[in-house]
């Protein structure tokens, strides 16, 4: 299978990122900040703050209230004009005829003149507001997947730029149930699931989901903002608070670790982004800091303590209280920061057989000013950051593989 190229997650590949994993040969210009894989990395310890640095009180547009927007959403969604979807099919068309790498699809090969001061906006709003917008209308049915796929990306690349979504490389994720046991959650990824997805963040600054069919019951999304989660907690378990911002806390890597590496990283899942604007950001997603018992039953880590495992339901519970309530509909595409905003996915069911099971395309992008966002501050960063996402200039197959 050529690297590069829009893969299937459901292909059987060695879990390992490889002798890959410092691509040397991306390519600057597209790839401004390095390749990054979607592996866990550890920080670097001396640059982490410690509770007393942290504010008080956080305050601007990433705080908000589900009562700010539950019935405004003229506030948080964009129905696509028709002007938009012609503008947004023809540039996919040009794209797919042109024979261009998809690995090399950016803003600049994916012109939209007439959209992209709208993009410019949401990607404001998504990385320094709110956290999210909801677009709706993207013509799915009408495009096929292939089309939409090309589409969606080129969209995104007014958002950001793409980055690997596991160790294989797979910069387009397919969010399905694949049948795996949500039980073992040492090695299964949850979204290859149908169950319940508590609040988390995924590893990207940026996160994408284009619906292509939905389920039959459930599988609806719930967001929160980490700031107005922060703030409350500050006033009501300012331990809990602290407990988060410790870094005792272990992220199991899921056996995708390249050769020397350990199987889990430590670190804080409240912390301080180390340059730039120095917010607060949470990385967060208990899947991967419950699923260590292996380690610890051997003693290789401690296990979670009373006092952790205290304050990760807390922080659950906040989230649902605070909770913004969405379904995603075919042809929507939600777009979330992963830095200030948590997100959650009920638990659900598909259609039976031969209907279309639950669909969502994943997108994870980068976005170069949010550094120190997910990313925490990374030993000599630029090797760090390379691996992944493998850059390949022969033509892409259509229709895309994976589909
Ligand atoms: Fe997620």
């Amino acid at each position: 299978m050529a690297p590069g190229v829009l893969l299937d997650d459901r292909a059987d590949a060695p879990h390992t990122l490889s002798a890959k994993r410092f691509n040397t040969d991306a390519p600057k210009d597209l790839f401004p900040d390095g390749i990054r894989t979607s592996g866990q990395h550890p920080p670097t310890y001396e640059k982490l703050r410690s509770y007393e640095d942290f504010p008080k009180e956080i305050t601007g547009p990433t705080v908000w209230k589900p009562e700010d927007y539950q019935n405004s959403p003229e506030r948080w969604v964009h129905w696509f004009t028709e002007e938009e979807k012609e503008e947004l099919g023809a540039a996919a068309d040009v794209y797919m005829k042109s024979g261009a790498p998809l690995t090399g699809l950016t803003k600049g090969s994916f012109p939209l003149p007439k959209m992209s001061r709208l993009m410019d906006e949401i990607r404001e709003d998504v990385i320094d507001g709110k956290g999210f917008v909801l677009m709706k209308g993207f013509p799915v049915e009408q495009w096929g997947v292939d089309k939409s796929a090309v589409a969606y990306i080129g969209l995104g690349s007014y958002l950001g730029y793409f980055v690997s979504q596991n160790g294989k490389g797979h910069i387009l994720g397919h969010v399905q149930d694949l049948g795996d046991d949500p039980t073992q959650i040492h090695r299964v990824r949850i979204y290859r699931t149908n169950a319940r997805q508590f609040f988390h963040a995924d590893t990207s600054d940026v996160v994408g989901l284009l619906c292509i069919h939905r389920a039959m019951e459930g599988g609806e999304s719930d967001i929160a903002s980490v700031h107005h989660v922060y703030n409350t907690l500050q006033r009501e378990r300012p331990d809990v608070i602290k407990t988060l911002t410790e870094p005792i806390w272990y992220f199991d890597r899921k056996g995708e670790v390249s050769k020397g590496e350990d199987e889990w990283i430590r670190t804080q899942i409240l912390y301080i982004e180390p340059d730039g604007k120095g917010r607060v950001y949470c990385k967060w997603d208990p899947y991967f800091v419950r699923s260590l018992t292996r380690f610890s039953d051997a003693g290789k880590i401690p296990p979670l303590s009373p006092k952790q495992t205290d304050a990760l339901q807390v922080l659950e519970d906040t989230c649902m209280r605070l909770k913004l309530h969405m379904v995603l509909e075919v042809g929507d595409i939600q777009w979330l920061t992963n830095a200030h905003v948590l997100h959650s996915r009920t638990e659900y069911k598909d259609h039976a057989p031969p209907a279309p099971r639950r669909h969502l395309m994943r997108l994870w992008l980068s976005t170069p000013e949010s550094e120190g966002g997910w990313h925490l501050p990374f030993p000599d960063s630029d090797e760090k950051r390379r691996g992944g996402v493998q850059v390949d200039n022969t033509p892409p197959k259509y229709p895309l593989q994976g589909e």
